[in-house]
């Protein structure tokens, strides 16, 4: 399986990235797709394949946003190569970053300390993020929020999600009080960005950036330390910009994640 998804690479991918030395494989695979790192004469790169439609969709997604990121912010995320589709297959080709996704730094630190340090910079690196300005034409008036809970009826109906249709009418119904819309990941979890030197420094999996709700990737970036006092702090004390409710946290983590 492996050998084969590197063997499968689209044609028009060689010529970008010349000759592979050898490939190489992310210790965790995400949900949504199959990545492989390319050692090439010409450098490192990533490939990240989808082949479900759903996980298609977002990886197109993904590609136009990174694109678009690459060219009008200097934020730190992966340059954008290329993008293929093929009848059952599509592929995103961009640069390979250093860094371990941050589940895996917290694992590989050995004190508390230590853990403190990687989700304060977790905390500061979401700030930037949030208070990263973009072209007007990406700041638009249509609430991110009522997007998500149409796409979340969407999936609800041709998907297998989590959540189900008395979740969704409890969400419809209890919408919490709208704030300041801002640029956000929109899958804001530890699995999603990348350490280097103790610190988180690198955004990755785009697929969900948008003009939004920026307390939606504030409750998945805490959702795996919510009940650990220490790090929750830590993540406040680097981010500033807004804390949680814990009714907000339930609406966003437990509620609106589960349709996605
Ligand atoms: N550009 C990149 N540079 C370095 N590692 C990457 C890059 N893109 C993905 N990875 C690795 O591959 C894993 C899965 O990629 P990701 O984009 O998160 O896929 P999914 O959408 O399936 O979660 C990441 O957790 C990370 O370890
Ligand atoms: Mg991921």
């Amino acid at each position: 399986m492996k050998e084969y998804i590197h063997k499968a690479l689209p044609k028009q991918f060689e010529t970008i990235i010349g000759n592979i030395q050898n490939v190489s494989y992310p210790a965790r695979q995400g949900a949504t797709s199959e990545v492989v790192f390319l050692h090439t004469d010409q450098g490192k790169y990533v490939c990240k394949r989808s082949s479900l439609p759903q996980y298609k969709t977002w990886l197109l997604e993904e590609a136009k946003a990174m694109k678009e990121l690459n060219t009008d912010t200097s934020l730190p995320i992966p340059t954008f190569y290329d993008y293929m589709e093929e009848e059952d297959n599509s592929y995103l080709l961009m640069s390979m970053e250093e860094g371990v996704p941050l589940r895996e730094a917290l694992l590989a630190v050995k004190t508390n300390e230590e853990q403190v340090k990687l989700i304060q910079s977790f905390g500061e690196k979401l700030k930037k993020l949030h208070e990263t300005s973009l072209p007007p034409e990406w700041e638009h008036q249509i609430s991110w929020l009522d997007i998500q809970l149409k796409k979340a009826a969407y999936n609800l109906q041709h998907y297998e999600v989590d959540g189900n249709p008395q979740l969704l009418d409890s969400l419809l119904e209890q919408k919490p009080r709208a704030i300041p819309q801002t640029l956000i990941h929109g899958d804001c979890t530890i699995d999603n960005v990348l350490v280097v030197d103790n610190s988180v420094e690198t955004f990755i999996d785009l697929s969900g950036v948008a003009y939004g709700d920026p307390r939606y990737d504030v409750a998945l970036a805490i959702r795996s330390f919510i009940y650990d006092k220490s790090l929750l702090n830590a993540f406040y004390k680097g981010y500033t910009l807004l804390r949680l409710s814990k009714e907000e946290f339930d609406y966003f983590d437990g509620g609106l994640y589960e349709f996605f």
